[in-house]
């Protein structure tokens, strides 16, 4: 862990209580670490916004039935064999079917990646979950 500094900061009264409110209501024991968090959550969107190499997962639900929908999401999948690094398939029911793509890349690719799977007939949604390949948070 690196050296921690103590900073003070000036900031506007209502706006402090709101930083309060949503620490007191977070699960986050003290508001350093609510704030820590939310740099890095910044740092991410950053990353997500420079089109740098990321991580994420991408969590479909889809109704099996629906004609070749199945080997278009495989076969977009080896489209993008470089990012899609495993995928778990969950049969929800007898019509739906859910599958988690976790994937890592360029971030525009996985984007890009998740809005292709989204458009497919069938698809009834496509989550996109963003994370970091973890340089900017070090
Ligand atoms: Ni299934």
């Amino acid at each position: 862990m690196s050296e921690l500094v103590r900073i003070s900061m000036s900031i506007e009264k209502p706006l402090f209580e709101k930083l309060e409110a949503l620490t007191a209501a977070s699960s986050y024991t003290n508001r350093s670490e609510f704030l820590r968090d939310l740099i890095r959550e910044h740092l991410v969107d950053r990353e997500w916004e420079k089109d740098e190499e990321a991580i994420g997962t991408i969590t479909l639900v889809y109704d099996h039935h629906a004609r070749g929908l199945g080997s278009k999401l495989t076969h977009t999948q080896h489209h993008f064999q470089g990012e899609v690094m495993a995928s778990t398939h969950i049969h929800l029911d007898e019509h739906f079917c859910a599958e988690m793509i976790m994937v890592r890349g360029q971030a525009g690719r996985i984007r890009e990646l998740a809005d292709r799977m989204r458009r497919e007939k069938g698809v009834l949604h496509a989550a996109l979950s963003t994370g970091s390949a973890g340089r900017s948070l070090a």
